[in-house]
């Protein structure tokens, strides 16, 4: 997979180079490409932002900075043999990021992502490349960051770890909270290893006990009840097939 990132703050994407995404890319597996946004300014100050149209607060991402920016990068792209890109533009305003997504990602060859700072990038850049291309706003949480480079690591984490043979094990994924399956929309519940007792806490019996089954069902009720604490919307989501009676003792 190819990853391009357009930022005023290169330096921000520094730990693409660290742990899973940068093990990914030293195996050619990942293929990053981190440009300064600031390369097609071509004025004294290097301007990429200006007051915004009809007012208020706050500066806007200029068109033509971004506009041949990506001009260059998608150029490099398709001249390399990348495949169809998708524009991946970070924005509180976006989609909400999940896991359904990141698979959906993880299954393109090529994202192109354009973290913005200020309020954000002139609109019309977005329209631009959407005539061309798939782009998919995305937001990473109800609340409203710096800048779009936090979300690109979150993104990039999220996405590479599902790519084939990045993870060692690749059972990893199956128990994922929000993993499609039986489990599927219940978070995970609590794990344990050695020793069996800590500072006087022992880890419960169950996982002890060999018996397969009702070390799934242990699981599962723990994931119930963590689900439940944490994030009742998930819950009400759930099949009602996905409960029995013993649940709705709970
Ligand atoms: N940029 C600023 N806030 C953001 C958020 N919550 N998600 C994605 N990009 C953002």
């Amino acid at each position: 997979m190819r990853l391009d990132v357009v930022t005023i703050f290169p330096e921000y994407l520094e730990p693409l180079n660290v742990s899973l995404v940068g093990k990914a890319r030293a195996r050619g597996q990942l293929n990053v490409h981190v440009h300064d946004l600031r390369s097609w300014t071509y004025d004294r100050h290097n301007t990429v932002d200006d007051t915004p149209y009809g007012g208020g607060p706050g500066m806007v991402m200029k068109t033509e900075p971004w506009g041949d920016a990506l001009d260059t990068v998608l150029a490099d792209g398709y001249e390399t043999g990348s495949g169809a890109p998708a524009l991946i533009v970070p924005t509180p305003s976006g989609r909400p990021f999940t896991q359904e997504l990141a698979v959906e990602l993880s299954e393109r060859p090529w994202l192109v992502f354009t973290p913005a700072r200020y309020e954000g990038i002139d609109r019309r850049v977005i329209d631009e490349y959407a005539t061309r291309m798939p782009v998919y706003e995305v937001s990473i949480g109800d609340y409203v960051l710096a800048g779009g480079e936090a979300a690109v690591l979150v993104v990039t984490e999220a996405v590479a770890r599902l790519l084939p043979g990045v993870l060692g094990n690749a059972e990893s994924h199956r128990d994922d909270s929000f993993a499609p399956g039986a489990m599927a929309n219940l978070l995970e519940g609590p794990i344990y290893t050695k020793p069996p007792a800590w500072r006087g806490r022992e880890i419960p019996d169950v996982l002890l006990s060999g018996h397969h089954g009702k070390i799934a069902r242990w699981r599962r009720d723990e994931a119930l009840k963590r689900t439940a604490a944490h994030r009742p919307d998930l819950i009400e989501r759930c099949e009602p097939k996905v409960f029995d009676k013993k649940d709705r003792e709970m």
